[in-house]
C-alpha cells in the first residue's frame, strides 16, 4: 500500500459542542487513499459525532476540514456526496422491499436520469460491482434485500460506496450484528475496498477486527484525539489502554 503524501480527509482542530456537552474538541484526524483506518474509543467517545461532521449532519464549531488537501465546508450530505463521501450506517437505510440493483441506485436516480429507464446497465453494473468485491453469495441482483443475509446486506451497502465512485467511505460498526463467516466476508471487503484505492474509515469495538484490517487507529476519548498509532507498532493492551485512560504522558510519574 503507497500512502500518498496528500491524506483524504483531514480535520485540524475540530471542535462540535452540543449545548454544553463537548462532543469534540480540538479533534485531528486524517485517512490516506488505500488505508483503513480504525476510529475507536468508548461509548460517548464522539466517533459518531466526527462521522456526521464529515457527513455534513452537523456543522461544526471550530477547526477545519480538509478533502485532498482544500478546505472544504460541508453544509449537507449532498456536499458529502459531491465530494465523494459515503457513509454506511449502522442501521444500513437498505429498502427492504426493493431489490439489490434498486438499492444500489437508491436515491441517485435524479443525476442519472437515464439509468431509470434502462435496467439492463443498472443490472450489469450492479454485477460487476459485485464481483470486483469478490461479492459471490448474492444468487441474483433481483433478489429484495429483505431474503439476504446481514452480510450479505453490509456487502450491498459497502458496494454502493464503489459503485458511485467514492473516495472516502465511513463505516460504523460494520460487523457488530453478523455471525462468524459473515464478519469474515464483511472484513475482506473492507480490506478490498481499501484495495481498490479508497480511503476507509473503520468505526468498531471489536479490537480483533480492529488489528485485522486497520493500517492505522486513532483512539478518540471523551471528545478528543488520545493517540494514532500504526497497527504493526502497537497491541491490544496499548489501545484498550488508550481507550480507557488516553495516552500516557511521557516520563509521568504517578506517585
Ligand atoms: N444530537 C446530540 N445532542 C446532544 N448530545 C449529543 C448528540 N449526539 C451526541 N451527543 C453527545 O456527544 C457525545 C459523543 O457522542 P457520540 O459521538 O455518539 O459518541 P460515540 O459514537 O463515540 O459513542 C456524547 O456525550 C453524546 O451524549
Ligand atoms: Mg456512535
Amino acid at each position: 500500500m503507497n500512502a500518498t503524501p496528500t491524506p483524504t480527509l483531514e480535520l485540524r482542530g475540530v471542535s462540535k459542542n452540543f449545548g454544553s456537552v463537548q462532543a469534540l474538541q480540538d479533534v485531528d484526524f486524517e485517512v490516506r487513499q488505500g488505508e483503513v483506518m480504525a476510529l475507536v474509543g468508548d461509548n460517548g467517545a464522539g466517533k459518531s459525532t466526527l462521522i456526521k461532521c464529515v457527513a455534513g449532519i452537523y456543522s461544526i464549531d471550530g477547526g477545519q476540514i480538509f478533502f485532498e488537501g482544500e478546505p472544504v465546508t460541508i453544509h449537507g450530505p449532498k456536499d458529502a456526496a459531491k465530494l465523494g463521501i459515503e457513509v454506511v450506517y449502522q442501521d444500513l437505510a437498505l429498502c427492504d422491499n426493493l431489490d439489490v440493483v434498486q438499492n444500489m441506485y437508491l436515491g441517485r436516480e435524479a443525476h442519472d436520469p437515464v439509468f431509470r429507464l434502462r435496467e439492463a446497465p443498472m443490472e450489469r453494473r450492479t454485477a460487476e460491482t459485485l464481483k470486483s468485491l469478490s461479492v459471490t453469495t448474492i444468487r441474483s441482483v433481483r433478489q429484495p434485500v429483505a431474503t439476504l443475509s446481514g452480510g450479505q446486506r453490509q456487502s450491498v451497502a459497502v458496494a454502493r460506496a464503489v459503485l458511485w465512485n467514492n473516495k472516502l467511505v465511513f463505516l460504523d460498526e460494520p460487523t457488530a450484528a453478523l455471525g462468524v463467516a459473515q464478519t469474515r466476508q464483511v472484513l475482506d471487503l473492507v480490506k478490498r475496498l481499501a484495495e481498490q484505492g479508497l480511503a476507509v474509515v473503520l468505526v468498531s469495538h471489536n479490537l480483533v477486527d480492529v488489528f485485522e484490517v486497520a493500517n492505522r487507529i486513532t483512539v478518540l476519548r471523551l471528545g478528543r484525539n488520545v493517540g494514532v498509532y500504526e497497527r504493526s507498532k502497537t497491541n491490544e493492551q496499548e489501545i484498550v489502554e488508550a481507550i480507557t485512560f488516553g495516552a500516557p504522558a511521557p516520563e509521568e510519574v504517578v506517585a
